[in-house]
């Protein structure tokens, strides 16, 4: 028979093999000891000397061909016979959900605080960071705050030796920034900010804020409602709305206290003590003695800032009650913040 011929032959049978059987009566039939392949490389010494040395090669290459083959499948269906067998004996329960390849997870705040930061890069913000001790200009005197202001009392603030203090917000990077990028700037800072209290489920000795500022020369309240409406709608994932009360703050006039309609009802929950309204942020118009401080003309140049807990912020969006979670270092009660 012709080589060819039989290697046809032979490959349309190795496509129809399903079974180990199969496989074996497949060997028997070729290569076994009365098999086509075993009987022609028998006989290739009857060939004249000139075919003998082609033949033996072309049957030789088929023979590893076939071998290979067969080798391969046979493994195969090997596996499929020991996995059908476990699925048989319910070892193996294939409608367990996958548990995932997942290792570590990222800090709440780290997630919020990209989010945030995200949605105002979007919006031409320059994300800043800064120290975490200040100077007491940076962190008072610089934004207007009265020498002899409550907040710069041992009681609210960590004081240290040096004279420094560990900033008791982010508003303290206020002044360097107008310094840094002069009277045409959008910039959010986030950051860890420190307080003298008394630690309880609701207050912290550390925690995150985010401040912001815009100056330019047509710059006004309307511009913080929008960019806060866009911010808070991205965290949240649905149509936020804000509206604003008058309030007070050393570093902006006139000031505002900004509040967010309720995100977890229409009308009326818990969180939001019925009134559909939760108190978000402080904000308003940059003083012009800050404008002034910063080396910015308030007279050709006006800004608003403001200023959020990040902190609280995370935990009204996973609807956290103890704030001591996030500095505890408890994985699992952390993974669980979601
Ligand atoms: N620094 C204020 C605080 O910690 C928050 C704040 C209010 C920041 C108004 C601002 C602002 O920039 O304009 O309570």
């Amino acid at each position: 028979m012709e080589i060819s011929k039989l290697k046809k032959e032979i490959d349309a049978e190795i496509a129809g093999l399903k079974t180990e059987l199969d496989c074996n009566e497949f060997h028997q039939k070729y290569l076994g000891k009365g098999g086509a392949i075993t009987l022609l490389l028998r006989d290739v010494g009857k060939l004249e000397a000139d075919e003998r040395a082609r033949v033996a090669q072309e049957l030789n290459v088929l023979k590893r061909d076939v071998e290979g083959s067969l080798f391969v499948l046979q493994k195969e269906f090997k596996e499929r016979e020991i996995n059908e067998k476990l699925l048989q004996d319910k070892l193996v329960d294939i409608s367990i959900p996958d548990i995932g390849r997942e290792v570590g997870f990222l800090h709440p705040i780290t997630r919020v605080m990209r989010e945030v930061t995200e949605a105002f890069a979007t919006m031409g913000f320059i994300i800043e960071d800064g120290n975490e001790i200040v100077t007491e200009y940076e962190n008072f005197t610089s934004l207007n705050v009265a020498p002899n202001h409550p907040a710069r009392d041992m009681q609210d603030t960590f004081w240290l030796d040096n004279g420094g203090v560990l900033r008791t917000h982010t508003t303290a990077l206020q002044n360097y920034l107008y310094k840094k990028y002069g009277p045409e700037c959008r910039v959010i800072f986030p950051g860890r900010c420190y307080r003298n209290e008394n630690i309880d489920a609701s207050h912290d000795m550390a925690f995150f804020q985010v401040d912001g500022i815009m100056v330019g020369k047509d710059v006004s309240i309307a511009n913080l409602i929008y960019f806060m409406k866009r911010v808070l709608s991205a965290v949240f994932k649905k149509d936020i709305k804000v509206r604003l009360r008058p309030g007070f703050f050393p570093f902006t006039e006139p000031s505002f206290e900004l509040d967010a309609s309720c995100m977890f009802c229409e009308s009326g929950c818990n969180v939001c003590k019925k009134s559909g309204w939760i108190e978000f942020c402080g904000c308003g118009m940059i003083h012009p003695n800050v404008l002034e401080m910063g080396g910015i003309n308030p007279n050709e140049y006006q800004g608003f800032a403001f200023g959020f807990g990040l902190t609280r912020l995370v935990m009204l969006k996973f609807g956290v009650d103890d704030v001591r979670v996030f500095n505890s270092g408890n994985i699992e009660a952390l993974g669980a913040v979601k």
